[in-house]
């Protein structure tokens, strides 16, 4: 009998498909919010379509699941951005409010969002 330790934070939240509809869910939001939507104007379709990728296959090994993420670190990505901590807020409540549209439950919730915070060094630059 396997007990909730031994399985994955991935295999827990429902595996691939919840990170896909986290993600597409995330990027919706991100992308139309009046205050930090800029960061992604000018982006063509088809360049969202790749960083959309890029975050599930992130987001998938970061939570223990069986995908291989081969791009760069996460602070060279971001780098120049100059994403400032107000900037991490309201990521951070949008990615909030996509964990709660998809029913994942408060504990699978709250690490996830652990996970997200321990990346917050990496991304934030301006204080
Ligand atoms: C835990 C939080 C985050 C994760 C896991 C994450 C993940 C990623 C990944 C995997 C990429 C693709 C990287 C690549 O092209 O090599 C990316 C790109 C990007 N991220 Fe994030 N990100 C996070 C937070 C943020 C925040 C807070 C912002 C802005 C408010 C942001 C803005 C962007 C932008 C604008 C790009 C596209 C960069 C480009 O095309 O040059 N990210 N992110």
């Amino acid at each position: 009998m396997t007990n909730v330790s031994e399985r994955s934070l991935y295999e827990r939240m429902g595996g691939y498909d919840t990170l896909a509809a986290f993600t597409d869910e995330l990027l919706q939001r991100l992308t139309s919010d009046p205050e930090i939507g800029i960061y992604w104007r000018g982006h063509s379709t088809d360049s969202m379509k790749r960083d959309r990728q890029l975050i599930v296959d992130f987001l998938c090994e970061a939570i223990g699941g069986p995908v291989i993420y081969r791009r760069t670190d996460l602070k060279t990505s971001h780098q120049g951005l100059r994403i400032s901590e107000r900037d991490w807020e309201v990521f951070a409540n949008h990615a909030v409010a996509a964990l709660e549209k998809l029913e994942v439950p408060e504990q699978e919730k709250q690490e996830f969002l652990e996970c997200a915070a321990s990346l917050k060094d990496d991304i934030v630059e301006e204080r």
